[in-house]
């Protein structure tokens, strides 16, 4: 080959490369393979999201109605049966410091004497280099609580459905739902790819004809369910469950984040309710934030199931370890909830008193069983939201629940009821209650509008 030639040669391959680039690189505008400008489209406004403007035609129907914000208040203590908002002492029901030990001084001291160690973080995925003693030293006290063989924890509950479930399953598999399931088991879902179908709330007959309709087009199905209710406060028939579950050949995967501590002669949850075999549950799931006063989610199962998550999950794999102080923390309240079993009495108690006083008061408590959570069902969103303000005023810290994390015209308060409350605190948040409510119910709000 000439010089001259391959000078020429040389000077073509550069040209194309430099059109490559910058077809590649340009952002709002690039050259067309005819060298043409084209034009693009520029990125919306996050403001003028059909999402965004969703939530500013809320905002707005709420001040025409009056309705502070009730999300995002800042407390300014630590928020047990009682808290302090904007400088007032209110009485407590929309924290799930179920047995009250967060704060409690052995879990803050373990907590420290974690940070005084290890610091604040694991600065790595326990994969790579943030593993610590005091995460197997939890992870064997998990698996100890449920009889399986390993545990894992993740630094989120949210995120520990959603990258157990979106790991384990694909394509080719089915997951079945109760119709009321977390959030994060749907986007759990979503992430997997497999099918998702939902069955009508506790209802096992629903599901078994599901099960009989689905079971063999898939590779693998996957049944979840909450052991207690977090909208409703009901809990399964966990017997027939497994029964189920093994007759149709699937797996069965019980949320525990709000049954820990809870339900079961001394807070076991729901295995210890239902007197079952806890290995005969496939996937033991909960979290940390609750009973366990930390953050973080755990999933107990046997040894295959905890090495898979281990090794091969997204959501370990590449996460940082759950924080060393979170760790010990909830090392620790685990160990107080099985040793102060009085703590689990008095929230069996308070739960059973509330809902007793609430439905002779004739409010709506739907489902609720009377443990650690219980609704009055409202309705109508707007009128949620009004009366938790009223009762905001009225020295009652309690959250509105409306759609979408219920369904629509299912708006509720809802009550968590912790074994800090005293039962003249219970009964004057009941009382409370029915009487502003029978205020709302007999508003008609925009009247009320027109009329301030
Ligand atoms: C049933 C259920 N599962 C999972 C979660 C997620 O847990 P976390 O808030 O600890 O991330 C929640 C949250 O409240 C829940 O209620």
């Amino acid at each position: 080959m000439t010089q001259a030639r391959t000078k020429k040669l040389l000077s073509s391959d550069a040209r194309k490369a430099a059109l490559e680039l910058a077809k590649k690189s340009a952002g709002r505008s690039r050259l067309s393979a005819n060298g043409r400008k084209e034009q693009y489209k520029p990125a919306a406004a996050f403001s003028d999201l059909p999402e965004y403007q969703e939530i500013r035609k809320i905002r707005a129907a709420a001040d025409m109605f009056g309705v502070s914000n009730p999300f995002f208040r800042p407390h300014e203590v630590r928020a047990g049966a009682t808290t302090r908002i904007n400088g007032e002492t209110l009485s407590n029901f929309a924290s799930y410091d179920y047995l009250g030990l967060n704060g409690d001084p052995r879990v803050a001291e373990a907590a420290r004497e974690a940070v005084d160690q290890f610091g604040t973080s694991a600065s790595a995925s326990r994969v790579v280099a943030g593993e610590r003693p005091v995460h197997r030293k939890l992870e064997k006290a998990l698996a100890d609580h449920y009889g399986v063989e390993d545990a894992v924890v993740l630094v989120s509950g949210h995120a520990t459905n959603v990258g157990t479930i979106g790991h384990l399953l694909g394509e080719k598999d089915l997951l079945i739902h109760d119709a009321y399931i977390h959030n994060s088991v749907v986007e759990g879902a979503k992430l997997s790819g497999a099918r998702r179908r939902s069955f009508q709330h506790n209802d096992l007959e629903n599901l078994q004809s599901l099960l009989r309709e689905h079971r063999n087009s898939y590779r693998n199905v996957l049944v979840v369910v909450e052991g207690l209710y977090s909208m409703d406060g009901d809990t399964i028939d966990l017997a027939s469950l497994i029964e189920i579950k093994d007759h149709y050949g699937a797996w069965l995967m019980v949320d525990e984040a709000h049954a820990l501590g809870v339900t079961g002669e001394t807070g076991l949850g729901s295995r210890e309710k239902c007197g079952i075999d806890p290995s005969r549950v496939d996937i033991w799931m909960g979290t940390l934030s609750k009973t366990l006063s930390a953050s973080g989610g755990y999933i107990a199962g046997n040894s295959a199931l905890i090495e898979l998550l281990k090794t091969q999950a997204p959501g370990f794999v590449y996460s940082v370890g759950l924080s060393p102080p979170l760790a010990a923390a909830a090392c620790r309240a685990l160990e107080l909830l099985h040793d102060e079993t009085w703590r689990v009495k008095k929230l069996r108690d308070n739960g059973q008193f509330f809902l007793n006083t609430c439905k002779e008061l004739g409010l709506d408590t739907g489902y609720s069983e009377g443990y650690a959570v219980t609704p009055v069902l409202v309705g109508d969103s707007l009128k949620a939201a009004k009366l938790a303000d009223n009762l905001l005023r009225q020295g009652i810290n309690v959250m509105p629940i409306v759609y979408p994390a219920v369904p629509m015209q299912s708006a509720r308060l809802r009550f968590f009821v912790t074994a800090e409350h005293e039962h003249d605190q219970l009964k004057n948040a009941a009382e409370l209650t029915r009487e502003e409510l029978q205020i709302i119910q007999n508003t008609n709000m925009f009247d009320a509008v027109e009329k301030s």
